[in-house]
């Protein structure tokens, strides 16, 4: 039998019906912003555009990036996609001939000289790793398959796994994370000195990752903090050479080097609460100066703090990070897995847009 037509449909304005039905096919439509930013970036949309000093024609695009030339027309209606979301801009030229294409903002983002170049970011969020397990919420919530199960179906391995054996996926993955890590330093070290500036001598980075980009930006800004970075061997065993960071490789889970400060971005987010605690009473053990500025700086989200875009942001991750049995945390959430881990006090400051940085005191 066809349910009952209930009173909230009949009361329904044609505008607001309409406004429905289109909000409605956006979302729907949304993973398609996701594959026309990848395309872009993989096509290297940006560089060219940045390359013919910033403004540029839709034919000279297309052969700067290798458009195929019966497909320029195409190619037009994947610029007018990302001109609409605003990823490009374009006007038309002074005295007509079409349109020339400019940079956005967001798009700066992606030109591939500076510190600022996300593109590394971007093409892992919209990697096939990332787009499997996410596509298939409804299948993993309907069973009790555990989410790494399904991913490893698909790829015959975890995803960390995948990061840290397969090189061709681990690669792209750290060259990611060091592209991030350099955009959160430059506003750590404009924003947030105040919290360096209190560490006595020494800051250990866990999980910091092959570029110790974090830890070689807060050595170089605050020389009193003699920096080093804990991670797994096969991480170290790549890293960089950067004169002014040490590297230890070891298990988080088992020892971190004692220091006045230990620092994890993006690091509690990979794992489930239990998993949290554990590291943070590593963490909490390897502080040594207590009361005298010894604590953790933890950066990653902080859901609910911030504007509806920022919230959405972190709401995306959470699902994101589901599939690994991750989740990003709301501040309840976080307060919790501090006391359980022996912490006395906390200080979360929503400083980095989406993300927070988050003072934890033993
Ligand atoms: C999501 S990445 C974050 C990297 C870096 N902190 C950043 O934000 O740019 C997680 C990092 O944790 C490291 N890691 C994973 N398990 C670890 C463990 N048991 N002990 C030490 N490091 C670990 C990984 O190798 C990786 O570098």
């Amino acid at each position: 039998m066809e349910p009952a037509v209930r009173a909230e449909d009949e009361a329904m304005s044609t505008e607001e019906l309409l406004q429905a039905q289109t909000d409605l096919y956006h979302h729907s439509l949304a993973y398609i912003k996701s594959m026309a930013l990848g395309a872009a970036t993989e096509l290297g949309v940006a560089d060219a555009i940045h390359g013919r000093g910033g403004a540029i024609t839709l034919s000279h695009l297309a052969a700067a990036t290798g458009v195929h030339p019966t497909k320029v027309q195409h190619f037009g209606r994947l610029m007018r996609a990302l001109t609409v979301t605003g990823v490009f801009t374009s006007e038309e030229k002074e005295g007509g001939g079409g349109a020339l294409y400019k940079l956005t903002r967001i798009s700066r983002l992606l030109v591939g000289v500076g510190k600022r170049r996300l593109s590394p970011m971007v093409r892992m969020l919209v990697s096939e790793v990332s787009f499997t397990t996410p596509m298939s919420i409804c299948e993993w919530i309907t069973t009790d398959t555990p989410a790494r199960a399904m991913f490893e179906a698909h790829f015959g391995s975890t995803q960390n796994g995948l990061w840290e054996k397969e090189d061709a996926y681990g690669a792209p993955f750290y060259s990611a994370m060091s592209a991030d890590s350099r955009v959160v330093m430059e506003v750590l070290l404009r924003e947030c000195s105040s919290v360096f500036e209190a560490v006595a001598g020494s800051l250990v980075d866990v999980g910091g990752g092959s570029g110790g980009v974090v830890a070689a930006a807060i050595a170089t800004a605050f020389p009193h903090i003699k920096c080093s970075v804990l991670d797994l061997p096969n991480v170290v065993a790549a890293a960089d050479d950067t004169s002014n960071v040490q590297f230890v490789s070891g298990d988080m889970f088992d020892y971190i080097p004692p220091a006045d400060a230990v620092l994890l971005k993006w690091i509690l987010h990979d794992w489930e609460d239990q998993d949290c605690v554990k590291i943070l009473r590593k963490c909490r053990e390897a502080i040594t100066t207590r009361g005298a500025g010894g604590k953790v700086i933890i950066i990653d989200f902080v859901v609910g703090a911030g504007s509806s875009k920022e919230t959405e942001t972190q709401v995306l991750f959470d699902l994101y990070m589901m599939m690994e049995n991750g989740a990003e945390r709301d501040e309840h959430e976080w307060s919790k897995i501090f006391f359980e881990a022996g912490f006395s006090d906390y200080k979360i400051m929503p400083v980095l847009g989406a993300r927070s940085l988050i003072q934890v005191f033993p």
